[in-house]
Formats: structure tokens, C-alpha cells, sequence
């Protein structure tokens, strides 16, 4: 609708004024203190989150501050995720030393931001315990940081704004990419599934596509400014355009991004094997720019806990519909996420998920111990299993797990391949790392120069999850 839009239009006007008044007062004080003004912008959690600090740092860029590593900063942002237990405590552990430097620095502002802040119990403990804390907003006005700043300049107290949720979603404003040559792009907010054991549907809100042609639009500024590598960033990517005005298939939005010119390659995270289509892999298999890597959690391979996890298929389906992916694409790299130790898990529900495992033989495989999140329907349930169990499983999947991948990984040693060059090896500064279109790494020696550009490698040497290469 008409209104819709201009609402978002005068909304994003709005901030970017703020912006400019907050620019000259902050130049001001940096004038005073005869120094730059500083950010430390810290991120947990998913893609969506790391997208969505890119916008927050691109705010703090343009209002002026200048980025540092250090969380001594004159202006730290910690952006929460909430998935699992350890999400939230290592946020806590971070906030107790912050206080020293708050000390140091009295002019310092802490903001807390993200999906964490989302549960008001969170907001009442940090009201309570960590009154050295300044701002704190959630997951749907983002946007609104420049506003919020303004509001704690010119008040003493704690700004706090949490949003219920939203059907807005304000376009137009700065982001900062952390890469040159590639970038997140959201595609769709939110997610409506409600698997029994996430949290994500409370803290993120209901979900909302953003319409194909502003997608594509982004893309093409991004193209022109230097991308080749865009990742499509939904919850459930698959179920994409199913609320709009003039519903769109996911497969079509895909082929409608295949068509920039200029852009090489398009990842998309995450897929849900309930609504992953024909056309999808259709699609997927007769594209050139989709990368050859699917990311399909799997969650449990019993039948029954993945009934008790809301997650709308069976064992017999996932298989059934991961063998139609790889008969499709035969080069395709499958991986998935697994969780362990679902309340309902018994001894043979786990061997189930084994037994996928060995038949699906992914690429590779995140594994989680279950977590028990308050408010979601799983929290109720009763464990069938002990955490000693629990943790005896977790063991056993992990080495199930890289044994398999260890070997599905290996299988191109000798070939030659493209990879996009990301940066310098991190362990070993005379080599560079580069990324195949299945998401493996590789690293060879050459310059920086490279960096950003696709190269042929050859894979010499597989190391188990990367390889060793030498251009060619
Ligand atoms: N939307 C994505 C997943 C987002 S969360 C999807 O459905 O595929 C990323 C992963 O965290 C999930 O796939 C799941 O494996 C894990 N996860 C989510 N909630 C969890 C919990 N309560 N305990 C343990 N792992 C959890
Ligand atoms: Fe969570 Fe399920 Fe939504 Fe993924 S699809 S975010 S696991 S509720
Ligand atoms: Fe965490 Fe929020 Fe992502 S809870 S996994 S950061 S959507």
C-alpha cells in the first residue's frame, strides 16, 4: 500500500536528520577533546543479526565515530542473540567488565541491542544489575539508533525501546559492509514456524517479505558498488513472498537476482525442508550464479521428535527430499544443523538421527545440545534422558560427524576450481584464503591484490573441512 511506503520514506527523512544534527554536536566534542570520537560495535548470534549491525555501524559511521577493535570505546554496541543459554550468559560476563571502563570514561555510552533484549525479564535484570548500561532497543527499530542516541545525550537516565513488533521495515538507510566484494542482503524478516524448542519467532516477530524489485534494486546498487557475491538472508528463506500483495516463489526471486549484471554469485541461509520446492532445484540446477551449497537443518532424525519440534516433516521425507537435491545437483554440498537431546529424545530417537547422518553424508553439520528457552512450548516438557546422556550423544554425533564430513570434504583433492579471494589466512599471513562455490575454504599463497577477485586453484592437499591450493 501507498501509505505503507510513505510512511517508511518520511521515517528514514526523519533519522537522517537526526543524523545530521547528532554529526555536528558529536564533531563538537571530539573538537573538545582534541581526538576522534570512537565505536566498538560487538555481534552474536545468526546472519541476520551480523546484517543488522552493518546498518548500526553504518549509522555511527555517518553520525561521525570512528571504528575500533577495542571495547574501551567512546561508544560500544553489543548486539544479543538469545538462541541458546550460553548466547545470553556470555553477554552478562561481557557487561560486568565494562564497568571499568565506564569508570575511566564517564562520557561512554553502552548500548544493548538485539534479539536478547527482545524478553522483557532480560530488560528488567539489566534495569536491576547493570545500571551502567545506557540504551537499549530490540530487534525492530534498528533503524531508530541515531534517534536513541540523541534521546540519551539530552536525558541522564537509561533509554529503553522495545518494540512488540512491526510491520514496518524502513529501507534507505546507511549500512557499513564489513567486505568490499560480498554481502548480506534480507530478503524477509521474522519467522512464523514456531519450532516447539525457538525462540526466534518471539524475539524477531512475525514474518514479512520485502517486495522482489527493492531487493533486486539493492542488489544492483551493491553490484555497482563492487559486489559479486550476495547471501539472501531469511529465517526460512523457501517460504519468501508468501505474504505479499503479488505473492512471488522464492525460486523466482532467485531467478530475478540471476539476472544483474555484474553479480557472480548468490548464496541464500536458511532453508526449511518443509518448503523447499521443485521449483527451487530446478532453478538451483540450471542456474550459473547459485552458489552449489544448501543449508537444510534437519534438527532430529526420529520422526516422532521432529513431530514434538513442529518441525512439518518426517525422517522418511528429509531423506527423500535430500536425495532429489543431490540427484539434481550432483555437485551440490549439503549441510545442516542438528540439535540434541530434544526433551522427548530417547536412546533410539538419537539413533535415528545417526542413521541420517550416515545416509545423507553432509558437508558439514552444526550441533547443538537442546536449550531450554522460557516461553516456548518445548520449555514444558519433560526430558527422557539424563545430561549425562545427553552429553554422551552429543560426543558420539560430533565424531559421526566430522568423520563423514572429513571424507565428503576431500572428494575434489586435485581438482581445479574457483574460489572468490576473501582476505589473508588469519594462521598464516603468506597465504590467502579463498571461498568455492560450496562454501569450503581454501588456502594458497599470492598477494592482496587478490583479494576480492575470483581465482583457479588447484586443490593440492585436503585438510579434513579446507584445503591447501596453489593458483593456477
Ligand atoms: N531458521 C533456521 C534456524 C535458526 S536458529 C532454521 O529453521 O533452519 C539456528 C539453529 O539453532 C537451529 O537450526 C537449531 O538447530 C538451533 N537452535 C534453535 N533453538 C535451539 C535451542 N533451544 N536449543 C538448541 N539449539 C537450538
Ligand atoms: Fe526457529 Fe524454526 Fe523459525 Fe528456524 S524455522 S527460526 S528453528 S522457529
Ligand atoms: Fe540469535 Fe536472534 Fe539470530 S536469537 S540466532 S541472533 S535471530
Amino acid at each position: 500500500m501507498r501509505t505503507g511506503t510513505n510512511i517508511n520514506e518520511l521515517e528514514a527523512q526523519k533519522q537522517k536528520e537526526i543524523m545530521e544534527r547528532l554529526k555536528a554536536r558529536l564533531e563538537k566534542r571530539s573538537q573538545e577533546l582534541g581526538r576522534p570520537l570512537t565505536y566498538c560495535s560487538v555481534c552474536f548470534g545468526c546472519q541476520m543479526n551480523a546484517k543488522d549491525s552493518e546498518k548500526l555501524e553504518g549509522i555511527l559511521e555517518t553520525i561521525g565515530y570512528v571504528r575500533t577493535e577495542n571495547e574501551d570505546a567512546d561508544f560500544l554496541i553489543m548486539n544479543t542473540c538469545t538462541v541458546r543459554e550460553n548466547a545470553n550468559l556470555r553477554v552478562y560476563g561481557r557487561l560486568g567488565q565494562l564497568k571499568k571502563y565506564k569508570k575511566k570514561n564517564p562520557d561512554m555510552i553502552i548500548a544493548l541491542c538485539g534479539c536478547m533484549m527482545q524478553e522483557s525479564l532480560v530488560v528488567e535484570k539489566i534495569k536491576q544489575s547493570y545500571r551502567h548500561v545506557d540504551i537499549i532497543f530490540g530487534t525492530h527499530n534498528v533503524f531508530k539508533l541515531a534517534e536513541l542516541i540523541e534521546n540519551r545525550l539530552d536525558s541522564k537516565g537509561m533509554v529503553i525501546d522495545i518494540w512488540e513488533g512491526t510491520s514496518e521495515i524502513v529501507e534507505d538507510l546507511p549500512s557499513e559492509r564489513k567486505y568490499d566484494f560480498k554481502c548480506g542482503v534480507n530478503i524477509m524478516y521474522g519467522c512464523n514456524n514456531f519450532c516447539t524448542y525457538c525462540i526466534v519467532p518471539y524475539v524477531r516477530g512475525r514474518e514479512r517479505s520485502r517486495k522482489p524489485e527493492d531487493i533486486v534494486a539493492e542488489i544492483k546498487e551493491l553490484v555497482a558498488d563492487g559486489v559479486t557475491e550476495v547471501m539472501l538472508l531469511g529465517q526460512n528463506v523457501n517460504s519468501y513472498g508468501k505474504t505479499l500483495e503479488n505473492p512471488v516463489s522464492f525460486a523466482k526471486l532467485l531467478e530475478m537476482v540471476e539476472e544483474v549484471d555484474g553479480l557472480k554469485r548468490i548464496r541464500f541461509m536458511t532453508s526449511h525442508p518443509k518448503d523447499l520446492s521443485d521449483e527451487l532445484i530446478a532453478v538451483m540446477a540450471k542456474s550459473k550464479k547459485i552458489c552449489k551449497h544448501l543449508h537444510l537443518p534437519m534438527q532430529s532424525g526420529s520422526s516422532k521428535v521432529l513431530k514434538d519440534m513442529n518441525r512439518s516433516y518426517t525422517k522418511e521425507s528429509y531423506l527423500a527430499l535430500a536425495d532429489k537435491i543431490k540427484k539434481a545437483i550432483p555437485d551440490i554440498s549439503l549441510t545442516t544443523d542438528i540439535i540434541v537431546g530434544f526433551p522427548t529424545e530417547t536412546e533410539e530417537d538419537f539413533e535415528e538421527t545417526i542413521d541420517v547422518v550416515r545416509k545423507v553424508r553432509f558437508d558439514s553439520a552444526f550441533t547443538f545440545i537442546y536449550s531450554r528457552r522460557s516461553g516456548t512450548p518445548a520449555a514444558n516438557m519433560e526430558f527422557q534422558a539424563t545430561d549425562e546422556e545427553i552429553k554422551g550423544r552429543f560426543d558420539r554425533l560430533l565424531k559421526e560427524v566430522q568423520e563423514i564430513a572429513k571424507e565428503t570434504c576431500s572428494k575434489d583433492q586435485g581438482n581445479i576450481m574457483e574460489v572468490l579471494v576473501e582476505g589473508r589466512d588469519e594462521q598464516d599471513e603468506n597465504l590467502l584464503t579463498g571461498r568455492l562455490s560450496n562454501n569450503l575454504l581454501v588456502h594458497f599463497p599470492g598477494d592482496s591484490e587478490l583479494i576480492g577477485t575470483y581465482q583457479n586453484v588447484k586443490l593440492a592437499e585436503a585438510k579434513g573441512f579446507y584445503y591447501i591450493g596453489e593458483r593456477i
